[in-house]
């Protein structure tokens, strides 16, 4: 890719049927907004010079990008040629080279097909190459008028005669311009058609009238006209990308029982001989080494899981579990956590911010938060580290080898010394030396005979009452 080539994505429009307060452009597909995809698959192909036009809930948009990308402002949506015509000022600047043009809520473009594209653009000398597809159900699409290898035109169905609408090869909406030649046409443009719109695609009748040429690019990748206009339409884009990520994961040796409630974003990765069991939802960066077992009902989201791991009923997020763990079911792994190998993590079980050393057992009914924990430490059941007094987060350390008994209340801050026992039912404070045993409990106190006299009023009471009814 020069330095010149530039790309403008369209994303002003409101999508009025997904009655959604966000713009189109940025409901998701697989949990990565539609708009995101397009500018991954220009990055991918080598385009970061983009320039995105926002209308409807534009705020939202500056939001999102945060900065990474221009932007435009096209405060009336008066048609796809509008759009483009507000970013003139982007389109100069720089001088002139080939510019693509795409939809924000055509999220399967790809990076091969924008090469392509350009290829046959430049071997052409084409001033303008649209990106078509051929489909069954043209219905809704602007359909491509040929002579052999040029394109004559593009008819939005609106304005299609009975033959023109039976024509299959359709307009995706991401197109390669000569960045002159569509500044000069976007001068011309006229609202002259059945909608009264800006239409873009009237740029190639006034390129072609121009005498320049029009060609057309047959993608390979037929998906990428697709959009949605209803949640319906969404939900069919996410079954598409959800099952091509899990084909990608089968292709790499992942093992699937089930894909009932399997949801893995785009860009997680996975290990051979890893199993993923039903209802298991991977999001963002999340990392699964091989051999693991995930699942079922896990939701992990941008954490690193090592080899041979075994999450069962596991919320994750933020946070490193380790080789050789065995987690579930019900743990709550929250950020800034790091479970190291072999650890062993029970039932109804939360961890934040915390590590848990090699080797460790926290089997059962435990929360660590804000804990450094050794290695081959044994937890008993119910423990609290007490890090919170209402204004300030404490930390709890707790050396290698140690035994934390039932129901110890560690009141942070507060040190476990290595190889330290703490008595079952103590509240803990303070620094407890290396193999030390700390016990805090009341005395306790027996009264012989006590249940003998309660008994017996107990039950010359029942004896009243089953006689009276
Ligand atoms: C457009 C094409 C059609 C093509 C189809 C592919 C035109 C006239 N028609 O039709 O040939 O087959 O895409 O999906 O271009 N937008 C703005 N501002 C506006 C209008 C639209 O930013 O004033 C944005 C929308 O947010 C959307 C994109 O442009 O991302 C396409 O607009 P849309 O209204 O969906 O165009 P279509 O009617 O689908
Ligand atoms: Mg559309």
């Amino acid at each position: 890719m020069n330095k010149g080539e530039k790309a403008v994505i369209l994303a002003g429009g409101q999508g009025k049927r997904m009655k959604s307060e966000l713009p189109k452009a940025l409901l998701s597909v697989l949990e990565k907004p539609m708009l995101r995809w397009v500018t991954d698959a220009c990055e991918a192909a080598g385009l970061s010079n983009l320039c995105v036009v926002k209308g409807f809930g534009a705020e939202k948009i500056d939001d999102y990008l945060d900065g990474r990308y221009q932007t435009v402002l096209q405060a009336e949506r008066l048609g796809t040629g509008h759009a483009v015509m507000q970013t003139a000022d982007f389109l100069r600047e720089g001088g002139a080279s080939d510019t693509l043009l795409l939809n924000g809520d055509a999220p399967f473009i790809d990076a091969e097909t924008i090469l392509g594209a350009l290829a046959q653009h430049r071997a052409g000398g084409y001033s303008v190459t649209v990106v078509t597809s051929e489909v069954n159900n043209p219905h809704g699409y602007g359909r491509i008028l040929r002579d052999g290898d040029f394109v004559t035109g593009i008819v939005e169905e609106t304005d299609c005669t009975q033959e023109q609408r039976a024509i299959r090869e359709i307009n995706s909406g991401c197109y390669w311009f000569d960045t002159e030649a569509l500044l000069e046409a976007l001068d011309k443009l006229t609202p002259a058609n059945a909608q009264g719109e800006y239409y873009l695609t009237d740029c190639l009748g006034l390129i072609i009238g121009a005498g320049l040429r029009a060609g057309a690019f047959l993608s390979p990748n037929p998906d990428v006209v697709l959009g949605a206009n209803d949640r319906r339409g969404l939900l069919e884009l996410n079954d598409i990308a959800r099952r091509r990520v899990i084909d990608k994961h089968l292709d790499n040796g992942v093992e699937f029982t089930c894909t009932e409630g399997v949801v893995i974003s785009p860009a997680v990765k996975i290990g051979a001989g890893t199993r993923i069991l039903s209802g298991v939802v991977l999001r963002g960066t999340t990392l699964i080494g091989e051999n693991c077992v995930i699942g079922p009902n896990c939701v992990i989201k941008d954490a690193l899981v090592g080899a041979r791991t075994v999450l069962n009923n596991v919320q994750a997020e933020e946070c490193e579990i380790c080789a050789d763990v065995k987690m579930g079911p019900f743990v709550n792994i929250r950020p800034g956590s790091v479970i190291k190998s072999f650890a062993k993590i029970g039932d109804f079980v939360e961890i934040k911010n915390s590590t848990v050393g090699e080797g460790t057992a926290v089997s059962h009914l435990t929360y660590i938060g804000d804990s450094d924990v050794g290695e081959n430490v044994n937890f008993g059941c119910g423990v609290v580290t007490v890090n919170y007094d209402g204004e300030q987060k404490f930390r709890t350390a707790i050396g290698n080898n140690a035994f934390i008994g039932c129901n110890t209340n560690l009141i942070a801050p507060v040190k476990i010394g290595n190889g330290a026992y703490t008595a079952a039912g103590s509240t803990v404070t303070g620094e407890i030396p290396d193999n030390a045993l700390v016990i805090e409990r009341g005395k306790q106190v027996v009264k012989e005979g006590y249940a003998a006299r309660k008994l017996r009023t107990r039950t010359e009471k029942y004896e009243k009452t089953k006689s009276q009814e």
